[in-house]
């Protein structure tokens, strides 16, 4: 029942309160108020737009998707993202800065140091607000994944766990990107970090597993009637394999010389085997006698050579074919060394000499998460770009598996990573380069458009903002229905085409300009959409579009002002 709390005496009450405060809450609290993000001046008490560098547009292949690669603050970008994308991400990759305290990440502009006491909560106010604008864009059946080391990763796995809930949680991997292991590291040489999965509703995300490589592919090289596979030893080697640590797993095995029957037990006419090995070291077999007896010639071999025998199991390729992604990656091209030997392949020519960049991931590694959690025609993001590795691997997934798949990718431009690192590698995956040992790389053909944010300030009169936010939301909007082909650029309208695709924008107060702007829609084919202003919140005058039955009409500016009162003060 509970307490009638009214009747207490004042310190009895403040003796509940104190009990009540002082029990421990699980999950994650940090301190919100000491660690408030400040923006540069130009961002403050302004709303984001993108603003297109038309000079650094790739085209080679029109029919393929367009991708994008925003240069700014990603908490800037993921709001506007918020309006052109809503639920229309499938995959998010994301690899921040792990907070390690070693110059590797700037809050308030500033270095996070290892010392400063507030590292942990600023890290988790930067994550927070960012991960939740993410969310909004992923598709009912979306999965996020992101790398983390050690140094945040209990407080990030929370932080997805409150966000996503632990139940969406698909998996916690644990990926060796270091095999040499760290060796300034104190105590344990650190060679491994991870990557989290989450759903944003487990019972429709799709997982599949890695297709497997032409080289392992190749190793299976004997076929019977079952299909393709590889032999392996049947007794076993290296650890844990001597008798005294495995007893159940040394036996004699009867064979017989010409037909090659096994029997457990002693036959007459059968020869005797036990697993010793070549140095007479006795060893164990890998299964125990009632499964060896058990297989109808499936998964085991007899050979013979001359008066020896060796026994062998047959690795399935179909076994390992459906097999599900492990927790653990470990192959040696998922290693850092491996995506820094790629950046410096493709870039060398143009950094001679200097580091390019300290953090870049394995394509290998990226590719193989990507081909795991997306479908051919996947929308994917990656807000913590840094130099571009996740665009290189969209690309040759595409290449590789055949497919449709577009990204997004977002960076700030801190040292350059955008303009000088992330875009020419993409470029250069797209169109083709030279290494510095000059091997010519062909490209992978495909289209990137590239965007910064600008702002608009909100200190002007809330009609003036309209005015102006609708003036400057035209590339949002040619992202938001992927149609970005200028076909007609008038004072009041400006009409885009795409695929088969119309989008019109109608900028004016006056409507006298609508009729012009009907005739010009009327002679085009394909499906339209117009986007109209109105300084009227609650929508269009319906009698100032009679007959225009074949154009679905969307009033503009006030749903990016809804969703960006959710996201700022303004
Ligand atoms: C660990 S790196 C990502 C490396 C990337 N996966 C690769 O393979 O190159 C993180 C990147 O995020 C960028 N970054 C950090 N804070 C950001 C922010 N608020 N907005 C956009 N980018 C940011 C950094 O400049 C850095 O390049």
């Amino acid at each position: 029942m509970a307490k009638d709390y009214s009747k207490l005496e004042k310190e009895d009450l403040l003796k509940v309160i104190e009990k009540i405060e002082s029990r421990k809450k699980y999950g994650l609290i940090w301190d919100e108020e000491k660690t408030r993000e400040k923006f540069e001046k130009e961002s403050e008490n302004a709303l984001p737009v993108l603003k297109e560098i038309k000079g650094k547009e790739i085209k080679t292949e029109p029919v393929k998707p367009t991708n994008i690669l925003i240069e700014g603050d990603n908490y800037h970008a993921l709001s506007v993202l918020n309006y052109t994308h809503q639920g229309k991400v499938d995959v998010i990759y994301i690899d921040p800065p792990y907070n390690t305290g070693n110059k590797s990440w700037k809050y308030n502009n500033r270095y996070v140091e290892k010392d400063d006491a507030f590292k942990h909560s600023k890290f988790l106010s930067f994550m927070d607000k960012r991960i939740r604008l993410s969310k909004n864009l992923l598709s009912d059946n979306g999965i996020i994944v992101c790398a983390i080391d050690d140094y945040e990763c209990q407080n990030v796995r929370h932080l997805f766990d409150d966000i996503f809930g632990e139940d969406n949680r698909l998996g916690t991997i644990t990926v060796v990107h270091n095999p040499g292991g760290r060796q300034d590291d104190k105590y344990f040489a650190t060679a491994h970090e991870y990557m989290l999965v989450y759903a944003k509703n487990k019972d429709l995300a799709k997982v599949g597993h890695l297709e497997i490589s032409d080289k392992k592919l190749s190793e299976y090289k004997f076929e019977d009637k079952f299909g393709r596979y590889k032999l392996r030893e049947f007794r076993r080697s290296g650890a844990n394999s001597r008798p005294q640590d495995r007893p159940n797993l040394w036996y004699p095995i009867y064979i017989h010389p010409k037909t090659l029957d096994i029997q457990i037990g002693k036959k007459s006419g059968y020869v005797e085997l036990l697993p010793i090995d070549p140095k007479r070291i006795k060893r164990v077999w890998r299964w125990n006698a009632k499964t060896l007896m058990d297989d109808e010639e499936k998964y085991i071999e007899v050979k013979k050579d001359g008066k020896n025998f060796t026994l062998y199991v047959k690795e399935r390729l179909d076994d390992n074919k459906g097999q599900k992604p492990k927790t653990f990656w470990n192959e040696s091209y998922y290693s850092s060394a491996v995506g820094t030997a790629e950046l410096k392949n493709i870039l060398g020519n143009h950094f001679k000499g200097e580091k390019i960049f300290d953090f870049p991931k394995s394509k290998f590694l990226v590719r193989d998460i990507l081909e795991i959690i997306s479908t051919p025609d996947s929308t994917i993001l990656d807000f913590f770009a840094g130099s571009g590795t996740t665009g290189q691997a969209v690309l040759e997934l595409n290449q590789n598996k055949k497919g449709n798949r577009n990204f997004i990718l977002c960076t700030n431009n801190e040292g350059g990573i955008c303009e000088e690192v992330c875009y020419p590698r993409v470029r250069s995956v797209i169109k083709g380069y030279t290494t510095p040992n000059d091997v010519k790389i062909g490209g992978l053909g495909g289209n990137l458009k590239y965007f910064k944010t600008a702002f608009i300030k909100t200190t002007i009169s809330r009609d003036d903002m309209k005015i102006r936010i609708t003036r400057e939301c035209t590339e949002m909007l040619c992202l938001r229905e992927s149609i970005f082909e200028e076909k007609k650029n008038k004072s009041d309208y400006r009409i885009f085409e795409q695929n088969g695709h119309i989008m019109a924008v109608y900028y004016a107060l006056e409507r006298e300009g609508l009729a012009e702007l009907k005739k010009d829609l009327d002679k085009m084919n394909g499906d339209k959409i117009l986007y109209c202003f109105t300084l009227d919140p609650l929508g269009l005058d319906k009698e100032d579009f009679e007959e225009w039955n074949n154009v679905s009409l969307e009033p503009i500016p006030q749903k990016i002002l809804d969703i960006y009162e959710q996201i700022y003060e303004y």
